[in-house]
């Protein structure tokens, strides 16, 4: 094979009280070809800042070549993003895990997606987005001696998803300089306990289980000043019965619903109390991760 277009899903990680730990595929997606060529490196379908050496597409496709002991000749990599940059949406995770699928299926499918996933995380150093990029759905993820470790949770069919996204970015380095380096004793339960609430309530359906468990003091507080509208939205949320998170570092933010008239309702106030222009955009859940939709 010469030719690869691998699909990755969109993710949203965090979903409140499980920072780094805690994300979910979205039905949003980035598709990037690899192309192996005889010499050097042409990427499109971006921007040009992100079109060289450092773009993450290509960076993890080299990191994969490199164990399974291949050498990079030539590669043109084409990029098509829905999920849109630097929004909490995972779109570096997307490009992370489209590279290391892509290097493997090129050359023989020798790694298993666990052994992609190690390679990634040790890129992204966090595998809340990644986990659910490779495998779809609800996920959790530990990282044990260096290595991520992942489990799928099940969702009850009715939750609809709400991602509110700004048009302004909001790099997630800057979202983490924020962040503490040391929290509470009582802030680690908080988020312990919060947590498993969380992740019974998408099983359950459980409305007021998931309002209830969806609050963090690990993160969100730490970050909200650097979203200008954040206050006045989340006030707006509470005030409909629905969760509300921040959608990974940010600045999307998520309402977790089981309301089907909350798109319409949010649709009609946002524009009345946001400074920034907000796209309401429901998501369903992707049970299926990243895949091949193309080869040659
Ligand atoms: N868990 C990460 C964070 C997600 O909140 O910073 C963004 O990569």
């Amino acid at each position: 094979m010469k030719k690869v277009t691998i699909r990755v899903p969109a993710t949203t990680a965090n979903l409140g009280p499980g920072f780094d730990a805690f994300g979910c595929a979205l039905g949003l997606y980035t598709d990037v070809t690899f192309e192996e060529t005889p010499f050097g490196l042409e990427i499109t379908g971006c921007d040009e800042a992100y079109a060289g050496p450092d773009n993450l597409a290509y960076t993890s496709f080299c990191a994969v070549m490199a164990s399974l002991s291949e050498e990079v000749k030539g590669v043109k990599i084409h990029i098509d993003a829905q999920i849109p940059i630097a929004r909490g949406l995972g779109s570096s995770a997307a490009l992370l895990v489209a590279g290391a699928m892509g290097a493997n299926v090129l050359h023989g499918n020798k790694m298993s997606t666990q052994g992609l996933l190690n390679i990634t995380n040790a890129m992204e150093g966090h595998p809340d987005n990644l986990a659910p990029a490779f495998y779809g759905g609800l996920t959790a993820s530990m990282v044990d001696n260096g290595l991520p470790v992942t489990v799928n949770f099940p969702l009850h069919p009715d939750w609809e998803i709400i991602a509110l996204i700004p048009d302004f970015d909001l790099p997630t380095a800057k979202s983490r300089s924020v962040l503490p380096t040391q929290v509470s004793r009582a802030d680690a339960i908080y988020n312990v306990a919060h947590g498993a609430m969380v992740l019974k309530a998408f099983e359950l359906g459980d409305e007021k289980l998931m309002r209830n468990g969806m609050q963090d003091k690990l993160h969100q507080n730490y970050r909200r000043h650097l979203i200008e509208d954040y206050d006045r939205i989340e006030a707006m949320i509470r005030t409909t019965g629905a969760a509300f998170c921040l959608s990974g570092a940010g600045p999307t933010l998520l309402c977790i619903t089981r309301n089907k008239n909350l798109r319409q309702l949010l649709e009609e106030k946002l524009p009345k109390i946001t400074k920034a222009n907000w796209q309401v955009m429901p998501l369903h859940v992707e049970f299926q991760g990243a895949r091949i939709i193309a080869e040659e």
